[in-house]
């Protein structure tokens, strides 16, 4: 089954509770909350602050993608703050085995993300250890950009990896993702869509996220 993820960072923060009501009502699997510090990424967004009111306004799981350094000093803050899965980029952090064993002490799923340009032999020593891997198909920082084709390559030797590694881990994409190429990218080997702008940046949430879920089970189709 595909798993949508929609993400606040294209949300109406004016409505955030109502918006997220809209895409619960409507089917969303997790809330995708993007945690951004100005250094990492060239982007300042939210903190546990936020993922405590997120908590408030729905039952689904709080899927929290950390793109800030040292992202260790933060986990217990977010896992207090009530996120269920935390996921870390390897750049960020001098000891990402330990980090990820922090993120399930604190009762929260672990999961590792990878930019465009990182490699998966970074994660090739802790694939067996998380929960998730998210592939980043845009550099990030920014909703609302366009996605790099190449990532359909890279989810499919993610797979195999995962495979060879007999890692329990779910894929997760993130960036660049809407009807026009998610049966592609569920064809490729995702189980989780991120999705900000095509989500929250149409005129109709949940009827946009409904076509994400039509257009992904098509791919889901194609690979069966
Ligand atoms: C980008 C974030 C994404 C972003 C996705 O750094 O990690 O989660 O919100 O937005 P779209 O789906 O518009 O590319
Ligand atoms: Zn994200």
């Amino acid at each position: 089954m595909v798993e949508i993820a929609p993400s606040i960072l294209s949300a109406d923060f004016r409505r955030l509770g109502e918006q997220i009501a809209t895409v619960e009502r409507a089917g969303a699997s997790y809330i995708h909350v993007d945690v951004m510090d100005g250094h990492f990424v060239p982007n300042l967004t939210v903190g546990p602050f936020v993922v405590e009111w997120v908590r408030k306004a729905t039952k689904l799981p709080i899927d929290t993608h950390l793109m800030i350094e040292n992202p260790e000093n933060f986990i217990g803050a977010f896992a207090r703050a009530g996120a269920n899965m935390i996921s870390v980029h390897p750049e960020t952090t001098y000891h990402l085995d330990r980090t990820i064993n922090q993120i399930r002490q604190a009762g929260c799923q672990a999961g590792v993300v990878l930019n465009p340009a990182t490699p998966l032999a970074m994660i090739e020593e802790v694939v067996a250890e998380v929960d998730y891997v998210l592939l980043m198909s845009v550099n990030p920082g920014f909703s609302g950009q366009k996605f790099i084709p190449s990532s359909l390559d890279k989810l499919r030797r993610l797979r195999d990896l995962i495979r060879m590694k007999f890692s329990p881990a779910r894929v997760e994409i993130d960036g660049g993702v809407g009807p026009d190429n998610a049966a592609e990218v569920v064809a490729a080997g995702a189980e989780i869509l991120v999705a900000g702008s095509a989500v929250f940046g149409a005129e109709n949430p949940a009827e946009a996220l409904k076509d994400l879920r039509r257009a992904a089970e098509s791919g889901g189709r194609v690979l069966a």
